[in-house]
């Protein structure tokens, strides 16, 4: 079955969408420093959705997380910050109501005319989000379902948590995806169902452990896999390399094994590194100078060094490999991004992506962030995930909640 999808509202309300309360569940949960967000990209990848109820002279009442509270009020993570840069993004006022559906929420309901916006507050300072217990979610979920007369469900980045307001009030009221998630289902089911070729994968970021699902689901699908980042330490011991004290995962050595085995048997490309950049520690000031993926403990920090970035020459591969594939999918810095000395392998890797002809696509979370902290707009990339566990479990073939309560069958 298909999601059900937006433009589908007004029927399935049997009226137009002008004067009706529309809850919209919103993944508005954004990284804040002191207070100030450090990266809005979840709060603009909201706006097409809400400006198509505005436009349409629905009272919008914004909910989502932001953090993981502990189920009670923490002021720490109130959506009011959120709610101010919602309203300078929407160019209108956007009311804020101090509890998730207490009083403050229901007022601000009630004084919402057609076209206006009101956020209530974290959905997780109520122990019935999260909560194990359907009856207890389904409790708290009749609450929200008091605060409007349809569900617009656009969080992608939680629709794999079976939570009260992304699963349990999309069964209470007429519930639809918003354009967000249409949009982010649209482009990853391409990913794993229909990729034009030649497909690459680039996989980064720490652990292979966090990986492992969308490696097996994805390994038989694409024609080169690119492994960067902390996790191909793990990858360059599997084939007998000494790695110093970098990253590895000594318990995944037999599965990684097991992956260059297989895709040796079916004709799949896996790159590794044959250089990256050993530091004498793990700090942005530490001496570093670039080793072959065979001598990484030939250095003057010996056993002692660590890898904190793909090499120079990996780069250049990883680049020439992706400018050549017509779909490519992007997950996890290569290096310590964050570090200006150990950045630059994120950075052509970035750069690559944008030359690709095809579709590119950016997965969530680290890989969104870096690529912004490097200064590329979002409109390079064919699209940046709003998901980070969200996209990644997409791409695994996993079943999500909150995408299966749409209609959408993986
Ligand atoms: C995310 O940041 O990946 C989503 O907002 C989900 O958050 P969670 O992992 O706290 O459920």
């Amino acid at each position: 079955m298909a999601l059900r999808t937006l433009d589908t509202l007004p029927s399935r309300l049997g009226r137009s969408l002008a004067g009706t309360r529309i809850v919209v569940r919103c993944d508005l949960n954004v990284p804040l420093r002191d207070g100030v967000i450090t990266d809005d990209g979840r709060v603009r990848a909201s706006l097409p959705t809400l400006n198509a109820l505005i436009n349409q002279g629905a009272r919008v009442v914004v909910c989502s997380h932001l953090g993981r509270p502990a189920g009670a009020p923490d002021p720490q993570y109130s959506l009011e910050p959120v709610a101010q840069r919602l309203s300078e993004l929407l160019g209108q006022p956007v009311a804020f109501a101090r509890d998730t559906v207490g009083e403050s929420a229901r007022d601000a309901v009630a004084a919402l005319a057609d076209g206006d916006v009101a956020v209530i507050e974290n959905l997780r300072f109520e122990a019935g989000e999260t909560s194990k217990d359907d009856a207890v979610r389904q409790q708290f979920a009749r609450s929200l379902a008091g605060l409007g007369d349809a569900l617009v469900s656009d969080g992608f980045g939680v629709v794999h948590r079976k939570q009260a307001s992304v699963y349990d009030l999309a069964e209470l009221v007429p519930s639809v995806a918003g354009l967000l998630i249409e949009k982010e289902v649209e482009v990853l089911d391409r990913l794993t169902e229909k990729p034009e070729r030649p497909y690459a994968v680039v996989l980064g970021g720490s652990k292979v452990s966090d990986k492992l699902g969308v490696i097996e689901h994805l390994l038989p699908r694409v024609d080169t896999l690119l492994v960067g980042g902390g996790m191909m330490f793990t990858f360059l011991a599997a084939q007998g390399h000494k790695v110093g004290k970098s990253l590895l995962e000594a318990d995944q050595l037999d599965t990684v094994r097991g992956y260059l085995a297989q895709a040796r048997e079916k004709g799949i490309r896996i790159v590794l590194p044959v250089d990256a950049v050993m530091a004498a520690s793990f700090s942005a000031d530490a001496d570093h100078v670039v080793a072959a993926a065979d001598a990484l403990e030939d250095t003057p920090f010996g056993a002692d060094g660590m890898g904190l970035d793909i090499g120079p020459r990996t780069a250049e591969q990883f680049a020439e490999a992706i400018r050549a594939s017509t779909t490519v999918f992007w997950n996890g810095p290569m290096g310590v991004f964050e570090m200006p000395a150990f950045a630059a392998g994120t950075k052509t890797v970035a750069q690559a992506l944008t030359e690709v002809s095809g579709l590119s696509v950016v997965g969530g979370g680290d890989s969104a962030a870096a690529v912004r902290q490097l200064g590329f707009a979002d409109e390079a990339f064919g699209h940046i995930s709003t998901g980070g566990g969200a996209s990644l479990e997409f791409l695994e073939g996993k079943k999500l909640p909150g995408l299966e309560v749409l209609g959408w069958e993986q």
